[in-house]
């Protein structure tokens, strides 16, 4: 079975090939999209979820989150709720370079919802149309949303999602990725396709972007011949696995231990160039040392990589890595 290669468009933007490395909090910074980019197979990437409500005042961090370079297509996403901030930042983005940008409707995490921003927005259709709205006034670019299926498995029933899908078309969003979980299952049970075949069937007038549950090449193949979704998105499966997106596209290629072995030095030296010592430090741990999960002699490898704090020693322990491999 083969991947069936069709790019979409997002207004003016082309994806090619149809596959979109999700935003990910603290995990899809630069340095990452950057990696992920080198790898391959990638059309679309996406900055981590920034706050509007930081960004209008000019915190630091949220202003960095913003940086790329060299990454075409590439999609800002906001998080917030207050439409004159989400307008305005819009704005910053598409000033910033942004090709797009994507208001997140779906993040489940209690510091997000309780300020109505994230999936709680699922709550509110009025206040939601709102801040797409004046999105969509505010910038040229494509204003696209990224989505759960619903707040809880009660509003989901009442045909509450139906009634969102009504609202973006109007509202003139040009693209829709949907992650079909309620906020009330968080990270468990199953994505539920069935409700993006439903939007592909209702005929909106933008591309539907499926996410949710794609861990292997197989599943990104059922998830098109499923649902019908123009473009998939991955989040988690491409964390285990950067090559995944290759692997869509060339069934063949065979992901060697050394080839996961050399991305996470390389991803290391992008960490190190882009961020300070003690961040890249940081993520080497909890993010590069996830790429050599089930390589013979990778749990030895993860324990000493805790022990090190010095960015030379770690190298010297990635090398030593690869060197085993012969
Ligand atoms: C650690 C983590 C961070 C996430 N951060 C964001 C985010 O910033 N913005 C967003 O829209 N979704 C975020 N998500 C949701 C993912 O983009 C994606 O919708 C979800 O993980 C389901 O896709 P998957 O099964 O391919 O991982 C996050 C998920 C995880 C696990």
């Amino acid at each position: 079975m083969t991947f069936p290669h069709s790019p979409f468009q997002i207004g003016s933007i082309i994806i090619d090939p149809p596959l979109i490395m999700a935003p990910l909090h603290e995990i899809t910074d630069q340095p990452f999209r950057r990696m992920i980019r080198e790898v391959g197979g990638v059309g679309l990437t996406v900055s981590e979820m920034i706050s509007s409500e930081a960004l209008v005042r000019h915190a630091r961090k949220a202003e960095r989150m913003m940086a790329s370079e060299g990454e075409r297509p590439y999609a800002m996403q906001l998080a917030g709720s207050d439409p004159e901030h989400l307008a305005q930042c819009a704005v910053m983005c598409e000033s910033a370079g942004a090709d797009m940008v994507d208001l997140n409707m779906g993040c489940p995490a209690s510091n997000v919802t309780k300020g109505g921003s994230g999936s709680a927005l699922l709550r509110d259709i009025r206040l939601a149309e709102r801040c797409v709205k004046t999105m969509v006034k505010a910038v040229k670019i494509p204003v696209t949303v990224k989505m759960r299926a619903g707040w809880d498995a009660n509003q989901k029933e009442r045909e509450g999602y139906r009634d969102f899908l009504k609202m973006f078309a109007e509202a003139g969003i040009q693209g829709l990725a949907i992650h079909p979980r309620t906020r009330a299952q968080q990270y468990e049970g199953h994505a539920d396709w069935n409700l993006i075949a439903q939007a592909v069937e209702a005929g909106m007038p933008f591309p539907i972007i499926g996410n949710g549950d794609v861990v292997g090449a197989e599943d990104a193949y059922r998830m098109v011949r499923e649902t019908g979704c123009q473009g998939v998105m991955i989040g988690r499966g491409a964390l285990y696995n950067p090559f995944l997106f290759r692997q869509i596209l060339e069934p063949t290629l065979v992901v060697t231990a050394a080839m996961r072995i050399d991305i996470t030095l390389r991803y290391f030296r992008m960490l190190l160039e882009l961020l300070e010592e003690r961040e890249a430090l940081h993520k080497i741990k909890k993010i590069g040392a996830w790429f050599t999960k089930g390589i013979p002699g990778g749990a030895h490898f993860r324990q000493r990589l805790n022990e090190r704090n010095d960015p030379q020693e770690l190298i010297r322990e990635i090398e030593a890595l690869r060197e085993s491999t012969h």
